[in-house]
């Protein structure tokens, strides 16, 4: 077992961790939506105008604080017009970016801003720059957010919804260098300046607007629409970045058949974010003090599971996804100055899913673990926080993040090594702990939960001792320890 030291100094505090840095993606892709969060009013699965209550709950639980939808890809082909009205006569197309599938439309605007509302978590909207127009995507905003009279908001009213609802952020396209256009960074640029200034701040609604940002290390696409954008028409750009551990989109291996040598690898991609956020914010820093990232698409991508639909994206996920999740949410703490707001991909089914359903059954994958165990950073504020190391496969075994908000003192901490415990023993500095209450997630790292048995990796208690400096706690190989100290 490795003895570590560690310290915290709850006087230096950082930055502020937005909760939004919890947030998820729900896409019109494959089981996400359909057959996933939304089941239809008419279902047996108990629901709520067709939502189903279990994933409501489990949303609930988590304190999910923000939800993106329609896409990705899907979004720049949507046409807001087709999700509203009687379900009956809504338009049929084909889902060309995810499985050549028909879309129904039954679920759309009112079905998404009436769930975001159950839940409690904020809506946002990535709207269409590469099919739609300026008249469209203005005439959305109008139909959400107007509280007067109006062609658009009349009929939102004659489809149900007397009062609009609250939207605060607004993606304009979605990798527009890619499926939202093949754009050069110039043209979306401009673009992006044209669509923008028709989303209007309707009835005190303050519209918080995200540029389509660059690819992984795509660092020309940020110099370029930063240069143009500025911060005179943006909060904020995204950036996407997947893990795949060979870093290669052709060979991307399975889920839940890997190495110790491929998990590691698994972990180093994931850490590669850091640097990513560095390197692009330091080009914003040269042209804003003020813009923000919005890291609205990231997780494992790993090959489908064998006899699923390719364009479905649906694949299990193990206690090496959860370390995944650990190790980048204890990043996005690290980095929420620059950090507003991350958006794991996606919520349901899809790519590293919190959620997996079939039929009627659910299960809260290992990710989902995290983000519950994790979930009193959210609106906390971040404070210096270090660990003595110890290197494993050329990485830092050990990464954690620390921060102080109305409910205490959120300690996350993860141990990356397969086979290397420690122990830990933390001095805290500005805070007397008085009570501790921990809960660890560990398991051999292959695996999952499924619909034979959706507990084989969930939280526990964890003892941690209260000492006259600070906490002392064991850390084992490949788990995640979080602590909350009131
Ligand atoms: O999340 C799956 C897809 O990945 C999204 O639709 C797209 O934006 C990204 O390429």
């Amino acid at each position: 077992m490795k003895k570590l030291c560690a310290a915290v100094n709850a006087a230096d505090k950082r930055s502020h961790i937005n909760r939004e840095i919890y947030g998820n993606f729900s896409e019109h892709l494959g089981r996400c939506i359909y057959n996933g969060i939304y089941v239809g009013e008419n279902s047996s699965i108990p629901n709520t105008n067709g939502v189903r209550k279990d994933i409501i709950e489990a949303f609930k639980e988590i304190r999910l604080p923000v939800l993106r939808w329609p896409g990705g890809c899907f979004a720049d082909e949507y046409h807001w017009r087709d999700g509203i009205g009687d379900k009956e006569k809504r338009p049929k197309m084909v889902n060309t970016h995810w499985g050549g599938v028909t879309e129904d439309n039954s679920f759309g605007t009112h079905e998404f801003f009436d769930m975001c509302e159950e839940i409690g978590c904020e809506p946002y909207l990535s709207a269409n720059v590469g099919s739609g127009t300026v008249e469209e995507m203005a005439d959305w905003i109008e139909y959400i957010t107007f509280d007067g009279v109006s062609p658009l908001a009349d009929e939102r009213r004659r489809n149900g919804r007397e009062k609009p609802w609250k939207l605060k952020y607004l993606g304009i396209g979605n990798e527009n260098w890619g499926c939202g256009g093949n754009m050069r960074p110039e043209y979306y640029a401009d673009l992006y300046r044209r669509y923008q200034t028709y989303c209007r701040n309707f009835s005190g609604n303050e519209l918080y607007k995200i540029a389509s940002g660059p690819n992984v290390d795509d660092y020309n696409w940020t110099e370029k629409i930063m240069g143009i954008i500025g911060d005179w028409h943006a909060k904020a750009i995204s950036l996407h970045y997947y893990t795949i551990p060979s870093g290669d989109f052709a060979h991307k291996g399975s889920a839940v058949d890997f190495t110790d040598e491929v998990y590691y690898q698994t972990i180093s991609q994931a850490s590669r974010i850091e640097k990513l956020i560095d390197k692009h914010s330091a080009i914003m820093k040269r042209y804003s003090d003020n813009m923000k990232l919005v890291v609205d698409e990231w997780g494992c991508w790993f090959d489908v599971e064998e006899g699923t639909n390719p364009g479905f994206l649906y694949q299990q996920n193990t206690m090496r996804d959860a370390m995944v999740a650990a190790v980048s949410l204890n990043i996005f703490n690290s980095r929420s100055d620059v950090v507003s707001m991350a958006n794991i991909a996606q919520a349901v089914n899809v790519l590293q899913a919190v959620i997996l359903t079939e039929g009627e059954k659910l299960v809260k994958t290992p990710t989902y673990h995290i983000f519950n165990m994790y979930k009193t950073h959210q609106d906390s504020e971040l404070v210096y926080s270090f660990t003595e190391n110890f290197e494993t496969n050329g990485m830092s075994a050990v990464s954690q993040s620390v921060s102080l908000g109305k409910e205490g003192m959120t300690m996350t901490f993860a141990n990356i090594s397969l086979d290397e415990a420690a122990h830990i023993d933390c001095s805290i500095l500005g805070f007397k702990a008085k009570k501790a209450q921990a809960r660890i997630l560990t398991g051999e790292v292959h695996t999952f939960n499924d619909f034979a048995d959706g507990n084989r990796i969930a939280p526990s208690e964890h003892t941690v001792d209260i000492t006259d400096s600070g906490i002392s706690f064991d850390l084992p190989a490949c788990s995640v320890v979080s602590i909350l100290l009131s």
